[in-house]
């Protein structure tokens, strides 16, 4: 059984001032949230499309939603956690409370905030799951990564034909996830925040999905503007 988990429960500090978390800001007439959700809403390949997002979110989250797509059961909203690897884990307790675990249980997150994600990509990130536990959606570095620990000079710079950017989706086994969580101690929950990397370093094979540059997540302003283009280019 495939779930989807749309992570919205971030406050996007980043955007600047705004009266509402970066999620619902509008994009040529529609919240963001909603352009993410409906790639995820119209697969059959997912059972039940949860959406995360902070707890004074869920109601208006709800009227969103079904004003943009009508009743429908398949959509979940509920609330997210006090950090992005909360809000993850915050979806994988309501599916093992609701629906029950097992091997085949998989988990496809995604940032609310990046509503250009394909159908070939999270097709793609679903396949992987046959042969893997995790996966990760990747892009080739286009920019030399330079490394540096404090700041001020260069440690080293990787050889930039292995260097990729990671995007989302991110997909796991929900047991697996699960139990890699479980192994953390409280000093690694505090740093280690994302999923594929507690994958990585617990030693659990994560495959790589090609993704899109134009899979972009809204982070500042500027993007949304990027945002509003790319939708004109669709157009
Ligand atoms: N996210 C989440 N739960 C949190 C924090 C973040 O589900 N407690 C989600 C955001 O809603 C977003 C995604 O994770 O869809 C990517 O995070 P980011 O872009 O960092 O979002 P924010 O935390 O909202 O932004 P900022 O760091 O600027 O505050």
């Amino acid at each position: 059984m495939n779930f989807a988990a749309i992570l919205a429960g971030g406050k996007g500090t980043r955007m600047g001032n705004m009266d509402k978390p970066k999620q619902y800001l509008d994009l040529a007439g529609k919240p963001i949230i909603a352009y993410t959700v409906e790639k995820f809403l119209v697969m059959p390949e997912f059972e039940k499309v949860l959406v995360l997002c902070p707890e004074a979110w869920v109601q208006p989250t709800r009227d969103i939603l079904e004003k943009a797509f009508g009743a429908n059961d398949k959509l979940v909203v509920i609330q997210g956690g006090a950090d992005r690897n909360g809000t993850v884990m915050n979806a994988v307790a309501y599916i093992e409370e609701n629906y029950g675990v097992d091997d085949e249980t998989v988990i496809c997150t995604h940032d609310s905030v990046r509503p250009f994600v394909t159908y070939r990509i999270i097709k793609e990130n679903l396949d992987a799951m046959a042969s893997y536990d995790a996966c990760d959606t990747v892009i080739p570095a286009t920019d030399t990564i330079v490394v540096s620990e404090g700041g001020k000079e260069i440690d080293s710079i990787p050889e930039r034909s292995k260097m990729y950017q990671g995007q989302t989706p991110q997909t796991f086994k929900v047991a697996k996830l699960k139990a890699l969580q479980e192994s953390l101690t409280q000093e690694e929950k505090q740093i280690l925040t994302d999923a594929c990397k507690i994958s990585v370093l617990r030693g659990v094979p994560c495959a790589l999905v090609e993704g899109e540059t134009f899979n972009l997540k809204i982070t500042y302003p500027s993007d949304l503007k990027m945002a509003q283009a790319l939708l004109g280019m669709e157009a």
